[in-house]
């Protein structure tokens, strides 16, 4: 065991509900948070500002993810995030970024760029951290690693009840379509690919509301973890 934080990563594809359970859960833990996509969004909206379009090389995404001049803030309710000392929160939640971060992800070197970052967020008294590679390749020595699934139709519902709430147009059979492309190419990318680390704990969030899917996971971190 090292002395360093203990971290407790949450992965799993779209729609699996890691966003809202990893903030609640570093919350009731009063721990840090690290919301990993965002950094990903960080470099596709740097490269969306300086000019680089869908032809961008991988050298020059990776120069942006080096460089990138960012800061996020956790209150436990919200992270707030900016980017060269302008706030982006909202903007890096736009479909141009959302379409865009994906592209980025899948790229190398822009995946190693961001190892040293993620891994700055562990900090005493502890980590939660939400992604798709957290516990396979940022954090292989994680005190705790939960691998969040739900059925692509589960997901695609709550995706279409968030959007419409936000006033949005959406059709769930599009979604549904779309959500099984993301997942295809997440799990099949050819560096740090969508899977559950070997000592991941399964959790199926199919027929389970938010709040119960949040008591599993601090009732297994206790567990892991009697001191904390
Ligand atoms: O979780 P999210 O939707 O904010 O992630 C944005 C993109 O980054 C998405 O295409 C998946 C990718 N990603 C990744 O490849 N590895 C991570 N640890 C987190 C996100």
């Amino acid at each position: 065991m090292s002395d360093a934080a203990p971290v407790v990563t949450i992965d799993g594809p779209v729609g699996s509900g890691k966003g809202t359970i990893s903030t609640r859960l570093a919350a009731r833990l009063g721990w840090h948070f690290l919301d990993s996509g965002a950094l990903y969004r960080l470099v596709a909206l740097g490269a969306l500002r300086a000019g680089l379009g869908e032809d961008a090389g991988d050298e020059a995404l990776a120069d942006i993810a080096r460089g990138l001049d960012c800061d996020f803030s956790f209150d436990g309710v919200e992270t707030r995030i900016w980017l060269s000392g302008e706030e982006v929160t909202r903007e890096l939640r736009s479909e141009p970024v959302s379409r865009s971060a994906s592209r980025v992800a899948a790229v190398p070197a822009v995946r190693e760029a961001l190892v040293a970052r993620q891994r700055a967020f562990r900090r005493p008294p502890g980590l939660v951290g939400d992604g798709r590679d957290l516990g396979t390749v940022i954090f292989p020595d994680a005190a705790v690693k939960l691998f969040l699934t739900a059925s692509t139709e589960a997901r695609a519902e709550r995706r279409y009840k968030q959007l419409k709430e936000k006033g949005e147009s959406v059709k769930l059979s599009r979604l549904f379509r779309d959500l099984e492309a993301r997942d295809e190419r997440d799990m099949n990318r050819a560096v740090a690919p969508l899977v559950p680390a070997e000592d991941a704990i399964l959790i199926d969030s199919t027929e389970l509301e938010i709040n119960e899917v949040v008591d599993e996971a601090y009732r297994i971190v206790k567990e892991k973890l009697p001191d904390i």
